[in-house]
């Protein structure tokens, strides 16, 4: 009889454990993109793609039409291959793209600061080659 009650007691803990690891697999996903997720309406960003913002994509979303789908420039300047050197530190360009400047509308509030993040990491890199 003791025995029983102890067996029943090992396989509640096991089912409580296999619970709680289900349980963290389920919830982490939701906090995580909740934390980057834009408060605005972005068609553009897909939290299922991953934990980071695929700058590139936010990049034709929203830059592109101002400053050409290569960063060639349009009604705002040239991008490509500019950016590092005009901004040495990229936390100035990342201002820029937060408060806006001159024509330049400013997205720190239609934007996640990590979304701006991975936008002006693309500006520095994969555009500028
Ligand atoms: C409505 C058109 C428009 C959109 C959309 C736009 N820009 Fe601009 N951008 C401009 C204009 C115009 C300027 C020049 C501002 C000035 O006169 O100082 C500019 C300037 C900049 C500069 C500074 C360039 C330099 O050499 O000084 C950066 C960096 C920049 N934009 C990045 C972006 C990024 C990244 C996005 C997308 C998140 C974006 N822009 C979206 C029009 C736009």
């Amino acid at each position: 009889m003791f025995k029983r009650i102890v067996t029943v007691i090992e396989v509640l803990a096991l089912l409580a454990a296999g619970v709680f690891v289900v349980m963290l697999f389920v919830a982490n996903p939701d906090s995580t993109t909740g934390a980057t997720a834009p408060s605005g309406n972005d068609a553009s960003y897909s939290p299922e793609g991953g934990g980071l913002p695929d700058g590139a994509a936010l990049y034709s979303a929203r830059c592109a039409g101002c400053h050409g789908s290569d960063g060639g420039g349009g009604s705002g300047p040239r991008l490509a291959g500019r950016v590092v050197e005009e901004f040495p530190d990229a936390a100035d360009e990342v201002a820029v793209v937060t408060k806006g400047r001159g024509g330049m509308p400013g997205f720190g509030s239609s934007l996640a600061e990590a979304e701006i993040l991975a936008i002006v990491e693309y500006t520095r890199t994969e555009l500028g080659r």
